[in-house]
């Protein structure tokens, strides 16, 4: 009796706990929504008629809102808003998180030559931001396209730069007339439930760039370029790519690396459980023959199911470089590829093509089931200058000959 009196004494203590946790933590969104200013483009002279060039509006809407007391909440609201090159630059004053809450769609000025830095949207220097709102970027990179080239990059569509803490979701990027997004110099960064999409044949218009980005996780997203998904870039570290599906494009990479004199090593890289569909490449790391001495260390590419890839598991150190003599001096090694299921249209569908000078070495391949469709009657696998390749599992094709 005593003892059933107390339990529902403990009982109700523990509800009562419960609305209390509850209701602060309501008060504390409403604290938010009480304090919170809200700078919509609008009411900054965005006309969002599709033509008018509403760049500067936007501006205005974040510095408005970055410099204020309260917290800000910066918003391009429904309807279609043309802009050229967009800087939204911080510190910021404004208690965090800042805000920027896009739900209608901005287009790009098409003429590439109108960007100064070879950016569209630009955020820099802004920490503890959060950017949603399921609006679309489009680049409209058509015209663009036929003039991209190797030493001729065109503008990045958002670029997200030495900034920490950022939170970046559900938005749409379209047909970007080089990269769609790039994350660079920046720590902390989770970017969820994105959707890129651009032709097949658009150049360079890689889904997800990062360069010098660490504690990044990048998940749940559809991405669909011309160029790559996903690559990660110099100095990139403490990186997850999770539950992505990927396609068309040239699949998931790290790299490429060497490419400058100036670049860093890259580590503690994970892709895990993504699907890719008609990618050229699946799990791809690819390195430059003349290159800094750099190292490339603990990459995992897990649980990745495949429909109709070209090379599915491919370490590439001649990458743009397949006649120079000279080998690459990014070392790779620790490098896991397992429980990678699928067809593959290559009759090579695993190719470890190290570098003479350095080969690499600690490499695994684990559960590897790759089954030939099209032209790749049979498959095998290839490798050259690998040391303490280990092997486990069910293996199609049989492994290499190292
Ligand atoms: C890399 O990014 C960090 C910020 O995360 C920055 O402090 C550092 O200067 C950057 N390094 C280079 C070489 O740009
Ligand atoms: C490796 O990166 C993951 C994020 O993917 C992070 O959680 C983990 O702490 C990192 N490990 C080390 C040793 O830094
Ligand atoms: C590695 O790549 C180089 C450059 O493309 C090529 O000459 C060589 O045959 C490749 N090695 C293998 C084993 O495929």
């Amino acid at each position: 009796m005593a003892s059933s009196t107390h339990m529902m004494g403990s009982l109700a203590l523990g509800i009562i706990c419960l609305i209390i946790v509850n209701a602060i933590a309501v008060a504390g969104e409403q604290r938010r929504l009480l304090a919170e200013s809200v700078y919509d483009i609008t009411k900054y002279g965005a006309k969002g008629d599709g033509k008018t060039d509403d760049a500067m509006a936007f501006v205005q809407a974040f510095k408005a809102g970055c410099e204020g007391k309260t917290p800000a909440k910066i918003v391009v609201p429904p309807g279609t808003f043309m802009m050229g090159e967009v800087i939204l630059r911080g510190p910021c004053k404004a208690p965090p998180p800042l805000i920027i809450d896009i739900q209608g769609t901005i287009l790009a000025n098409p003429d590439p030559s109108s960007y100064s830095n070879r950016m569209w949207i630009l955020v820099e220097y802004v920490d503890n931001v959060k950017i949603s709102g399921g609006g679309t970027l489009n680049g409209q990179g058509a015209n663009a396209w036929k003039y991209a080239g190797e030493t001729n990059h065109m503008p990045v569509s958002f670029t997200f730069q030495s900034s920490s803490n950022g939170d970046i979701s559900d938005l749409k990027f379209v047909d970007a007339m080089g990269f769609h997004s790039k994350l660079i110099d920046s720590y902390n960064i989770k970017v969820t439930k994105m959707t890129i999409t651009a032709p097949d044949e658009s150049p360079n218009t890689d889904g997800i760039h990062l360069s010098n980005a660490t504690n990044v996780e990048i998940t749940d997203s559809f991405i669909g370029t011309g160029d790559d998904c996903i690559s990660i870039g110099t100095g990139s570290k403490n990186i997850l790519v999770k539950n992505i599906k990927c396609g068309p494009g040239h699949g998931l990479a790290v790299g490429s690396l060497g490419k400058r004199p100036d670049e860093l090593s890259v580590g503690n890289i994970t892709f895990s459980s993504c699907t890719l569909t008609g990618t050229t490449n699946g799990a791809r790391i690819k390195t430059y023959h003349k290159s800094p001495v750099l190292t490339a260390t603990t990459i995992i590419f897990e649980d990745l199911t495949l429909n109709d890839v070209k090379n599915p598991v491919l370490i590439d150190q001649h990458y743009f470089s397949k006649t120079e003599p000279e080998q690459s001096s990014v070392k790779i090694s620790d490098v896991h590829f397992r429980r990678i299921k699928g067809t593959t249209i290559s009759k090579i569908p695993v190719l470890l093509n190290c570098s003479k000078k350095v080969p690499c070495s600690d490499i695994e391949l684990a559960d590897i089931d790759l089954k030939p469709v099209g032209d790749a009657k049979s498959v095998s696998s290839v490798c050259e200058s690998v040391v303490g390749l280990k092997t486990s599992g069910v293996l199609n094709p049989p492994p290499p000959q190292c």
